[in-house]
């Protein structure tokens, strides 16, 4: 099981077996999570982090600076350890679906690519227990795989075959036997989020079109990659609804109503 331990370089294992580690990608990786913050704008009392990990991103440092009080829940005792804890910053060990918290505590929740490791039996529950701490008018922001992503790698390496060439890949085949076995995959589609349309107003956005292994087998390390990344960026942007149905990675905001 990939846990919280370092490599060789220090980085968290979560990270380099889930990110591309060159220079065009972290870059493209680092945009994604940035933009998270315009989820935010408006708030600025508690935030809880739910599956928060070890704060492996700086980008997530940004977004918490607005907040007064900031709780991070996480199932991994070591990933909490990692965290330096402060007068603002709370650490919680536990599970997303049942929350350490009083109902209608908490202003704004982010959980990033935690939902899709949570057993599917006990998705919904996680969900519920979320909106269960978010006061009325709170937001909750959650980021996950997509399912039904487009496979632009396998789609392209067909057509490759078909010609007689195969992909230049960068990808390590035990990297990505690794990537399959060492989690709980369970990720949910956009449509099975319309459960809690009662609870909270829906939005839905793209976070991240390019799934690492798209990243490596199809995006060159020089500034043809670079352009290519920031043209496909922009296009995400502009084409909302494509990128949230193709892409690898679709966030979900829900409001919750007022009572
Ligand atoms: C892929 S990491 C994401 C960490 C962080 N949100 C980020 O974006 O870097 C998934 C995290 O979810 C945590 N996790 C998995 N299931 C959980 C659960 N039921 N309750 C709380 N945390 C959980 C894992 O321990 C891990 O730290």
């Amino acid at each position: 099981m990939i846990g919280w331990q370092r490599d060789a370089k220090g980085e968290s294992l979560d990270k380099s077996f889930w990110e591309d580690q060159r220079s065009v990608s972290k870059l493209y990786q680092a945009r994604c999570r940035a933009a998270l913050r315009r989820h935010f704008f408006n708030f600025s009392d508690t935030l809880l982090d739910a599956g928060a990990g070890a704060l492996q991103h700086a980008e997530y440092e940004s977004l918490y600076l607005t907040f007064k009080k900031i709780f991070l829940l996480d199932l991994s005792y070591v990933a909490m350890q990692r965290i330096n804890a402060s007068n603002q910053r709370f650490r919680l060990v536990g599970s997303v679906d049942a929350i350490p918290l009083r109902a209608a505590s908490i202003d704004c929740i982010l959980s990033v690519n935690v939902i899709n490791h949570v057993p599917s039996q006990n998705q919904e529950l996680a969900i519920r227990d979320m909106l269960r701490v978010l006061r009325p008018g709170g937001r909750l922001v959650v980021v996950t795989y997509n399912p039904h992503r487009v496979n632009l790698s396998k789609i392209l390496k067909k057509f490759r075959i078909r010609r007689g060439k195969n992909l230049p890949s960068t990808s390590d085949r035990n990297l990505g036997k690794l990537r399959n076995e060492s989690l709980y995959w369970s990720a949910v589609t956009p449509e099975w989020w319309k459960k809690f349309e009662e609870d909270g107003i829906l939005s839905f956005y793209p976070y991240r079109f390019l799934f690492i292994t798209d990243l490596e087998n199809l995006i060159p390390d020089n500034l043809l990659g670079r352009a290519a990344l920031e043209i496909l960026y922009f296009l995400q942007l502009i084409f909302r609804k494509a990128g949230v149905r193709w892409g690898a990675y679709y966030t979900v905001v829900i409001d919750r109503r007022e009572i």
